[in-house]
């Protein structure tokens, strides 16, 4: 591939999911001249079945913007059917947003596109924790998945540039507490309550959801930049008692706090895990806390971060004060990128 390489064909598979739709959305939206001639989607088959239901809305909105879709089953889909699709399409850029249930599916979609004649830049489903931060990020359940498929790109695919987008935690989901485990941290306006692991000081860096598009979009305009890397990207750096201050501040409350300590956090973990089981059987919840214990314990403060690498300035991202005020007005969940209710 020449170094001058610039994405054409862009797939986006995923795109519909959780943080898919914000980086779908961003993308479609990027200032002109666009990171992409083409942008289009990969989704399950039936997505416009019931047209009044939210995503058969949020796709019409998209293809209103130019979105082009394909679809298609990650599950039932072989390598050589995938291959076709990017051949067909002329893809020669992918980004996979599947979630923690088709994370499995990776491999098989790039060896297809490895052996494909149109591909030629891989974005894995990664846009989360640092899952190579220090010595003890192997060990960790969480990590299992995103390792696995390192180790596999690291074998087995010669051809293709791969660029893994490390965001860490959404600041956005971050605020939510956990149902049933709210000591794993989180705040509860309507009660006027935080919760916090540990003292509240250490700091944590977060994405918002929508920096996270504006960094996949910053990634495609920088190719020759990404090619081969884990980049790690933040919106801000805070502590669990700065966020706090800033609900004081902007709901003029003062919170009822609920600290945990971390070691408390870790003895839950070893219950959700099942880990004195012969034949363990985790609680679906395990996974958040876990990721919430390595945040507090610093597992997404590096040395410097990536924002340079991709010319992303700080006063383009959102601050801590505009998270705080999207969550106190419906926070993620309410979010409709643009389609009207
Ligand atoms: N940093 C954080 O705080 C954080 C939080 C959550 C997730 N993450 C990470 O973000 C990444 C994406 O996770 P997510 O939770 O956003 O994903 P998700 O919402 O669970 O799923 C993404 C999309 O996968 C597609 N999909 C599911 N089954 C499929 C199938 N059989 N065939 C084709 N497509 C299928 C669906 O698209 P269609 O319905 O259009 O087919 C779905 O919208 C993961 O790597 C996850 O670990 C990070």
């Amino acid at each position: 591939m020449s170094s001058d390489f610039k994405p054409t064909n862009v797939l986006i598979i995923g795109g519909t999911g959780t943080i898919g739709a914000y980086i779908t959305s961003s993308l479609l939206s990027a200032a002109t001249p666009k990171p992409y001639t083409t942008l289009s989607l990969f989704t399950r088959p039936g997505w416009d079945s019931n047209p009044s239901s939210q995503k058969a809305q949020l796709i019409k909105h998209w293809q209103s913007q130019g979105l082009n879709v394909v679809t298609g089953d990650v599950e039932s889909l072989d390598q050589a059917g995938f291959t076709k699709v990017f051949e067909d399409g002329k893809f020669d850029t992918v980004i996979s947003c599947l979630g923690r249930a088709t994370l499995k599916y990776q491999p098989k979609i790039i060896d297809a596109a490895e052996h494909s004649q149109s591909v030629q830049w891989f974005l894995p489903s990664e846009f989360g924790t640092d899952v190579a931060h220090n010595e003890k990020s192997a060990q960790e359940p969480t990590h299992v998945g995103k390792l696995a498929l390192r180790k596999h790109i690291r074998e087995k695919i010669q051809r293709l540039k791969v660029t893994y987008v490390v965001t860490g935690p959404y600041f956005d989901m971050w605020l939510y507490p956990t149902p049933g485990y709210e000591q794993a941290g989180g705040f509860v306006p309507a009660e006027k309550k935080a919760y916090i692991i540990g003292d509240g000081e250490g700091k944590v860096g977060f994405c918002t959801m929508w920096d996270v598009g504006k960094f996949v979009t910053a990634t495609l305009r920088h190719p020759a930049q990404s090619f081969g890397k884990a980049l790690k990207v933040q919106s801000f750096i805070v502590t669990p008692n700065e966020v706090l201050s800033e609900f004081q501040k902007q709901t003029g409350f003062d919170f009822e706090v609920i600290k945990t300590p971390l070691p408390e956090i870790e003895s839950l973990e070893d219950v959700l895990w099942d880990k004195k089981s012969d034949n363990p059987q985790p609680n679906p919840w395990a996974t958040l806390v876990t990721l919430r214990r390595i945040w507090a314990r610093g597992g997404t403060l590096y040395e410097k971060n990536d924002n340079e690498v991709l010319e992303v300035n700080q006063e383009d991202l959102d601050t801590l004060e505009e998270g705080v005020r999207r969550y106190l007005a419906g926070g993620y969940k309410g979010e409709t990128f643009g389609v009207k209710a």
